[in-house]
């Protein structure tokens, strides 16, 4: 049985995800019961801190699919960029994006940032960036199934959607121009 394989069968990933997840949820909680009208800061940091390692992962991803496309099926190497592939979409980005999502969901509603239009053009390129992230899940398990039939030029590609996106989402939030 394959690596993947058996971190599925056991659970493993997802169940750290989940404990990750549930840790990160209980201690926004403790922090907005605990520090009140200053839970705001404290919240946007835990948000930073969690698009940070969700950015990580769509960043390195696609870099990890450029090598696995030029690597044979069934060699030490693919089952290596298998295990990789799975754990960093399961342990990191999974519960990364999810946090992302609920806190800047959280902070738009506190600060009542949804009739903001720079807030509308985040939340599109933002919902942009989870599709993407949804494809990059997808084609984790193409490539476990070695169903992968894109070439390494398209993974080299894809590695700059991300890029790009970030860079609009950086700038709408913080230089706020509309
Ligand atoms: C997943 C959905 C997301 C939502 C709903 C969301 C929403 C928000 C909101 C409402 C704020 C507070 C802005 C302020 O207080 O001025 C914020 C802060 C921030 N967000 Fe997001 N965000 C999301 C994802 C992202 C992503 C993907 C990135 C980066 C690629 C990002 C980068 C930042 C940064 C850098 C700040 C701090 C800005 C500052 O303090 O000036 N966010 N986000």
């Amino acid at each position: 049985m394959s690596a993947v394989a058996k971190d599925r069968r056991s659970g493993t990933p997802a169940a750290r995800a989940g404990i990750a997840l549930g840790i990160t949820v209980a201690a926004t909680a403790a922090v907005i019961a605990i520090f009140g009208a200053d839970a705001y800061d404290w919240v946007k940091a835990v948000h930073v801190i969690a698009v940070i390692a969700w950015m990580a992962g769509m960043l390195y991803l696609p870099r990890l699919f450029v090598y696995h496309a030029g690597s044979k099926s069934g060699s030490e190497q693919s089952e290596t960029f298998k295990v990789m592939e799975y754990r960093l979409m399961t342990i990191i980005m999974n519960p990364a994006m999810i946090v992302s999502w609920v806190l800047g969901l959280w902070l738009a509603w506190q600060a009542g940032f949804f009739t903001s239009g720079w807030f509308h053009a985040k939340l599109a390129l933002v919902t942009a960036m989870s599709a993407v992230h949804g494809m990059l899940s997808a084609a984790v398990r193409r490539f476990a199934e070695d169903a992968n039939a894109r070439s390494a030029g398209y993974w080299r590609m894809m590695n700059e959607v991300p890029t790009l996106l970030m860079f609009a989402i950086v700038i709408l939030v913080i230089v706020k121009p509309f």
